[in-house]
């Protein structure tokens, strides 16, 4: 193995550049050659390499997001981007690739790999933490505790005021962010689309609450629940349901993809950028690098985005009698 190229797609997520350095100090240590790749797909297909050594990614290491920016390619969907993106490979010189990001992104190399036959490896990458075969997703940690602490802040407010307020925080299908957040900054309810709670139930359970002297409350709203009403139609509801409490909404958006990595995303993602080059080194290819139960390891692409269920139920009754 002489070159191996590395590249970030998908949505980014902090951590990111902590994985791009010890993918690129792996290489310099092993004395192999190392490529960054800009923009994901998109740079592979458009030719946008550039040669990386160890002095190439210092200060990186705290800063969030990716300094090889990333990108959700479309071209690289079609038959002909990935045969431009194989061609760009081979007169590079590149023997293997790292890709960091998705189920995407995966998606992605498992049919690259039927098309070309290429070895990659993969270190999962988003604040989702919605890929099989990890523990965690670098960024998620961080996404937690930013969202943490936004409704830490939102608690002040809300209880100066007597409100009720809804929450929306990201996630995409898998309600990791919103459970685990929720449980951290002691919400009220918590809606996720692993567990549909209902209109119903949600209004009970808010009008016990009130009966038991709460005077104002947080609930975390998963964007990907399955209540069947968007965050502000939900918000309308309540108040129309429930007499004294004033609702208000907060969306949180893209701050939760943003912002220094916490520690423990920077040494996952430093594990997980050694491993995929030492798993290139022992021949290994189509796979991901993940850590499970501490440990790192891996597992097929095919697996590690199969229909994952793993929210944790025993953290649901967590949640449900701390908010008592
Ligand atoms: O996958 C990360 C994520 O932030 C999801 O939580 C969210 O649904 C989506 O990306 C937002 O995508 P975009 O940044 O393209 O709006």
């Amino acid at each position: 193995l002489n070159h191996i190229a590395v590249l970030t797609s998908g949505g980014d997520a902090p951590g990111m550049n902590a994985g791009i350095r010890a993918v690129v100090r792996s290489c310099a240590f092993h004395d192999i050659k190392c490529s960054g790749i800009y923009r994901g797909y998109q740079g592979l297909i458009e030719n946008d390499f550039e040669v990386l050594n160890a002095r190439s990614v210092r200060n990186i290491i705290n800063r969030g997001g990716t300094f090889l920016k990333s990108a959700r390619s479309k071209e690289f969907r079609t038959k002909e981007g990935r045969q431009k993106a194989y061609e760009n490979l081979i007169s590079q010189g590149v023997d293997a690739l790292v890709v960091i990001g998705g189920d995407g992104t995966f998606n992605g190399a498992v049919v690259f790999n039927e098309e070309h036959d290429f070895p990659i490896v993969g270190m999962p990458g988003t604040i989702d933490n919605d890929i099989n075969g990890t523990d965690h997703t670098i960024g998620y940690d961080t996404a937690l505790n930013t969202v943490v602490e936004a409704i830490d802040k939102i608690r002040d407010t809300a209880n100066s005021h007597n409100r009720l307020f809804l929450v929306e925080v990201m996630g995409r299908d898998a309600g990791d962010i919103a459970l685990n957040a929720g449980i951290g900054a002691g919400a009220e309810e918590i809606l996720i689309p692993e567990e549909d709670l209902g209109t119903d139930r949600l209004l009970e359970s808010l009008k016990r609450s009130k009966k038991s002297g709460k005077t104002s409350s947080i609930i975390v709203v998963s964007e990907g629940d399955k209540i069947g009403k968007n965050i502000f139609e939900l918000a309308e509801f309540i108040e129309t349901n429930l007499e004294d409490y004033e609702v208000r909404v907060t969306v949180l958006g893209h701050i939760q993809r943003g912002g220094t990595p916490s520690c423990y995303d920077r040494v996952l993602a430093s594990r997980l950028g050694i491993g995929a080059v030492d798993a290139l080194l022992a021949g290994e290819r189509d796979i991901m690098i993940g850590t499970v139960h501490g440990k790192v390891t891996s597992v097929p692409f095919k697996e590690a985005v199969a229909g994952r269920n793993k929210i944790d139920l025993d953290l649901i009754r967590v949640a449900d009698i701390t908010s008592t």
